[in-house]
């Protein structure tokens, strides 16, 4: 009986904070606020960054039915960083949740509201804040009929149909006679798909060969984006598919992304280094070639931008020793102190002794 009344109370509420949202829609930093923002630190994917912004734009602005996400793209391509420093921007609450950590059984226990529970006291445990927040589900594609292999999350599909249940709308208890409404939350699913290519190449040389099943139209076969149909085929759920509104891809990071991510982003751990040892009293002078060298040797591990972060620590590593072991041979003792340059070879990548310091 109070939870009914706590029910009818809340939603009464969460229709008063739709209204607000509305008159105070100037609030909201404008798109191209957001892009600035999100461009200092994501390279090479100007158009997925673009259609993601849009896409939660319009579930937060218009309260879009249907405002939920799908986002493909390999290991390391900045599916997580992208939404992050979106949902910065807009102050929106977050939490990002593992796929591969429900199964069934936890997930009829405790699991789900666990999910919404999270996002609750990320919101600062502000109910209405929270309504309006956003659930990324991570490595969705885990969960498909044709990639789960644990025996005990033979339910994997399963867990899938019964997350339609936020989807479409439920109230969750995430605190004693509190229930959030989860009608309104933007649902952002997150996976690498590795395989999908082949289903889509599939299909588009279907056309070309001239079989044209009754199933397929016209329209689609000719579609070089990733479709629904591509995710039945990738074992999905149909009624799960069904309820995802926007389906993006993210780019495969080159060789110039990489060098440009270490040359520019504010993320760039190559930039921290020399933040760092510019305190320490040490300037670099390299090549502009050794962001490349650094790329492609990063670019033959498959992860993306992660692997910078390892070859970029390889390239300093003796540096660093040197300069942390004796810090006051380097230490400036007034402004007026030059600092001690350090020369970098190019092959530094190779071999990281090979610099030179000019004290
Ligand atoms: N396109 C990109 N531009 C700049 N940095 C990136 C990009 N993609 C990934 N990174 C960096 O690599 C790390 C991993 O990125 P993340 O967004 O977690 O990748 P994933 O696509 O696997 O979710 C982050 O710290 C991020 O700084
Ligand atoms: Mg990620």
């Amino acid at each position: 009986m109070s939870n009914e009344r706590t029910n009818i109370a809340s939603s009464r509420h969460s229709k008063n904070t739709h209204k607000n949202r509305r008159k105070n829609n100037t609030f909201v930093p404008s798109i191209k606020t957001i892009e600035k923002h999100v461009y200092s630190y994501i390279f090479g994917q100007d158009e997925p960054v673009k259609q993601i912004i849009t896409s939660i734009y319009r579930g937060i602005v218009f309260k879009s039915l249907n405002s939920n996400i799908l986002i493909i793209g390999g290991s390391g391509t900045g599916k997580t960083e992208t939404i992050k420093q979106i949902l910065n921007v807009l102050n929106l609450p977050y939490t990002i949740e593992d796929a591969t950590k429900y199964t069934m059984e936890g997930y009829q226990g405790k699991s789900v509201s666990g999910m919404i529970k999270n996002l609750y006291k990320n919101a600062g445990k502000d109910i209405e804040k929270a309504q309006s927040g956003v659930v990324i589900i991570d490595e969705i594609d885990k969960k498909s009929s044709k990639t789960v292999s644990n025996r005990r999350d033979i339910s994997g599909v399963e867990v899938l149909n019964s997350l339609l249940k936020i989807i479409e709308g439920d109230k969750v208890e995430v605190d004693m006679d509190v229930f959030l409404d989860t009608s309104n939350l933007i649902i952002i699913f997150l996976g690498a798909f590795s395989g999908i290519d082949k289903i889509r190449e599939k299909r588009l040389n279907l056309n070309q060969v001239g079989f044209l099943s009754d199933k397929t139209t016209a329209s689609s076969i000719l579609d070089d984006r990733i479709l629904k149909q591509d995710l039945v085929n990738y074992g999905l759920p149909e009624e799960f598919i069904g309820r995802i509104g926007t389906i993006i891809e993210m780019n495969k990071l080159t060789v110039d992304d990489l060098a440009l991510i270490l040359k520019k982003s504010k993320l760039s751990i190559f930039r921290q280094y020399q933040k760092e040892l510019k305190k320490m009293g040490v300037v670099l002078s390299f090549n502009g070639e050794l962001f490349y060298q650094i790329a492609q040797k990063s670019l033959l591990l498959d992860t993306g931008a992660r692997e910078l972060t390892n070859t970029v620590n390889y390239v300093f590593d003796k540096i660093i020793y040197e300069v942390l072991s004796n810090p006051s041979k380097y230490r400036r003792n007034s402004s007026k102190e030059p600092y001690t340059v350090c020369y970098m070879d190019l092959d530094i990548v190779e071999d990281n002794t090979r610099y030179r310091m000019s004290k």
